[in-house]
């Protein structure tokens, strides 16, 4: 008997493709939840006899994809996937961290990181105590022993300090801490901290990884052991990455080499302009001068200046600019700027963010794949017009 409308509706569009051949490009598998045959599969997948997927918060095609790709980039034994940035380092900390641990944390991060110890890991009742991440001794000092990580951006956020991870990892093991590194800024071209002695690389891959502006999603890569305890805060928290940002993720991934090699000598080529312009206070670049050993491909698409008359000379500087966009985010293909007093370091207290060097002057650049010159150019008449 011919089905009624209704019910052929319901069920359009299941046709399974033919197994002669494969797609090319990795599908996206829109899908929520997985369809089982009896109970008998359900109870070896959910035993862990079978590995088949279930339901998309548990995993999915597209995020494992993702995933397998972070932990071949950070050269990880596993990586998970979060819906952002911050959904990644929520989920590393939580399952690292409980109530009575302390963790010490370098001053310089993100400021929404530094929110979330000050907020959420504080009610959590976390011991936080925050160090000069490039004072060793002060490191060392501030281990205690309920410490459980160590919490650092491998290119610290706005002012692109380096960390010195190899030292850092060294003064970790001896206290038996974990070494958390955030290597957002940097991407895993620039600099891999797993491979310098980290526990745990994380990456806002809503940034250089994903590199177009158009996703959102967060990655963290390390053991096995150490990505299943995240995995499964993870999946509570329900921060889940959907499939099309996982493969949207994996598409700009196979062109991070290329872009970011780009971006890098953008960068150094603007700084090195910048640094000698009337108008400019103070470049940060780990580029410039003698470079950093710990950056052999280049020194990041990240930069920093301070331009004189604070806030007021920003504004007009920003206004100014033509080519480079006002963008509150990071590692897009274009060059853009953002400023971290207004935006991403608001959180922060306006003594703390002076200590760090985040002043109202401070422009933070992005720099993209466009030809240096017209980068430079743009950067110019900027500054002339301020
Ligand atoms: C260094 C750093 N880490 C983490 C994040 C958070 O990433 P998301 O915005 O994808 O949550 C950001 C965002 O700007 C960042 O700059």
């Amino acid at each position: 008997m011919k089905k009624q409308f209704g019910t052929r509706a319901a069920h359009v569009g299941k046709k399974p493709v033919s197994a002669l051949t494969r797609p090319v490009a990795m599908p996206i598998y829109q899908t929520s939840v997985y369809a089982f045959p009896d109970l008998d599969l359900v109870e070896a997948v959910q035993s862990g006899r079978e590995r088949a997927y279930l339901y998309a918060r548990n995993g999915q095609p597209n995020a494992e994809a993702l995933e397998e790709a972070y932990a071949e980039l950070e050269g990880g034994e596993a990586a998970v996937s979060a819906a952002t940035g911050m959904g990644a380092i929520f989920a590393v900390l939580f399952a690292m961290l409980e109530p009575g641990a302390h963790a010490v944390i370098s001053r310089d991060i993100y400021g929404a990181t530094y929110a979330l110890f000050e907020q959420e890991l504080a009610r959590y009742q976390v011991e936080r105590t925050y160090v000069d991440a490039s004072d060793l001794p002060a490191v060392e000092a501030a281990m205690q022993p309920n410490t459980k990580i160590l919490y650092a951006e491998s290119i610290s956020n706005p002012t692109v300090q380096v960390a010195d991870l190899p030292a850092l990892a060294a003064i970790c093991k001896r206290h038996d801490v974990k070494l958390v590194v955030d290597n957002t800024f940097a991407s895993p071209y620039v600099m891999r901290p797993l491979e310098l002695g980290a526990d745990v690389a994380i990456s806002s891959a809503t940034k250089f990884l994903g590199g177009h502006s158009d996703l959102m999603a967060g990655v963290a890569a390390g053991s096995k052991e150490l990505m299943e305890t995240v995995r499964r805060t993870l999946i509570l928290n329900g921060a889940m990455l959907d499939p099309f940002a996982a493969w949207l993720t994996v598409r700009g991934i196979k062109t991070l080499h290329l872009r970011v090699e780009r971006q890098c000598a953008n960068a150094l080529g603007l700084a090195r302009f910048l640094a000698e312009h009337a108008a400019v206070e103070k470049v940060h670049y780990p580029g410039l001068g003698a470079g950093n050993a710990l950056l052999p491909h280049g020194a990041g698409a990240m930069l920093s200046f301070e331009v004189k008359g604070g806030q007021e000379g920003a504004n007009q500087v920003i206004r100014a600019l033509k080519l480079a966009e006002f963008v509150p985010s990071l590692g897009d293909v274009t060059t853009t700027v953002s400023h971290p007093v207004l935006t991403s370091h608001r959180a922060m207290a306006p003594e703390q963010r002076e200590a760090l060097g985040i002043t109202e002057g401070l422009i933070r650049v992005s720099v993209g794949v466009e030809a240096l010159a017209d980068i430079i150019a743009d950067f110019q008449q900027a500054l002339e017009q301020a």
